[in-house]
């Protein structure tokens, strides 16, 4: 099956009550893990590439990873460029294979955001790609940049409707208490998703599918396992499953998710490498590394997302 929009998969989304899981990717074993956990759960899957990601494995290597991975597992996938900075970054994706794309204007002023996004819409819609914007900001660390809890601020309800309508873009990302990477809400602060804010903009937007950013969970267990075998992280939790999962059956379509991939991940390595102090062969540590992000994503899958079975 060619690489799909995320058009189909959002419609059936929204109306099933349940979300899609989009997952980082960055090298072979990433791509394998999680389609392999997809292709277990039958569940449609949106794989994502950070101009991070790019920069380090290169878009040729990408296109033919999830090139393969089409193969194998025969699901619908879309490839989507998440956090775009600017124009050409997106123009670069959508001129070389993508099939949706991410505008990331939130740091700018709104009607510059504005500006922007809809310059990116129109170019990707004439190629039949989709387009994700966002409003509001999230606290942590973002690519390059490291927005500080100061600057936070929640999606204000007031400007979906605009926002949507004068940029056209196809689905929206919101800040509503979700956060990228691993050092998210410290020991004493309560982690909370403002369903409040969700339901105003879910009023505003009927059957308009919304994107959450920084969604891992940061699960203990992995941390701990990073710990016990020689790691130094601290614990600091992220918006527990079950919330997300609540998030997914109302009008979140899409679930960022990356930073538990990597725990899991380094957790697995850390553990071989410690087990087997003499090992130096890449194959051995990443068998185990390629299979936690497959234990992950099907735990994802079932636990936060609910679209097992819905490819
Ligand atoms: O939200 C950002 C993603 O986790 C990608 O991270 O920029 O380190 O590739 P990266
Ligand atoms: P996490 O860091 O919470 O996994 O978020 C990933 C993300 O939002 C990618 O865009
Ligand atoms: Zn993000």
């Amino acid at each position: 099956m060619p690489l799909v929009t995320t058009e189909e998969m959002f419609k059936k989304a929204y109306d099933g009550g349940y979300a899609i899981g989009a997952f980082n990717v960055n090298n072979m074993e990433i791509v394998q893990g999680i389609t392999q956990a997809a292709k277990k759960c039958n569940a449609p899957l949106i794989l994502q590439v950070s101009p991070g990601a790019r920069k380090y494995a290169s878009h040729a290597y990408l296109m033919k990873l999830v090139e393969a991975a089409l193969i194998e597992t025969d699901l619908p996938i879309a490839l989507h460029l998440d956090h775009g900075a600017d124009f050409e970054v997106c123009k670069s994706c959508i001129d070389g294979g993508f099939t949706s794309v991410m505008i990331d204007g939130s740091h700018l002023p709104y009607e510059e955001n504005i500006e922007l996004t809809k310059r990116v819409a129109d170019y990707a819609h004439e190629r039949g790609v989709v387009v994700e914007g966002e409003l509001g900001r999230l606290s942590g660390i973002e690519d390059d940049v490291n927005v500080s809890d100061k600057d936070a601020y929640y999606t204000n309800p007031d400007q979906v409707y605009d926002f949507v309508n004068r940029t056209g873009v196809d689905s929206l990302a919101i800040a509503i208490g979700t956060s990228h990477g691993a050092y998210k809400f410290k020991p004493g602060q309560e982690p909370k998703l403002r369903f409040d804010i969700l339901k105003e903009i879910e009023d505003r937007l009927p059957n308009f599918p919304i994107v959450l950013h920084g969604a891992s969970s940061v699960i203990p267990e992995f941390v701990d396992e990073i710990n016990s075998f020689g790691g130094n992280m601290p614990h600091a939790r992220g918006i527990p499953e079950d919330m997300l999962r609540e998030a997914a059956k109302m009008s979140v379509c899409k679930i960022n998710i990356d930073s538990d991939l990597r725990l899991a991940m380094t957790a697995a390595v850390r553990k071989h490498l410690a087990e087997n102090p003499s090992d130096f062969d890449p194959r051995q540590y990443l068998k185990p590394a390629r299979e936690a992000i497959e234990q992950m994503v099907e735990r994802k899958i079932k636990t936060v997302l609910g679209c097992d079975g819905k490819a």
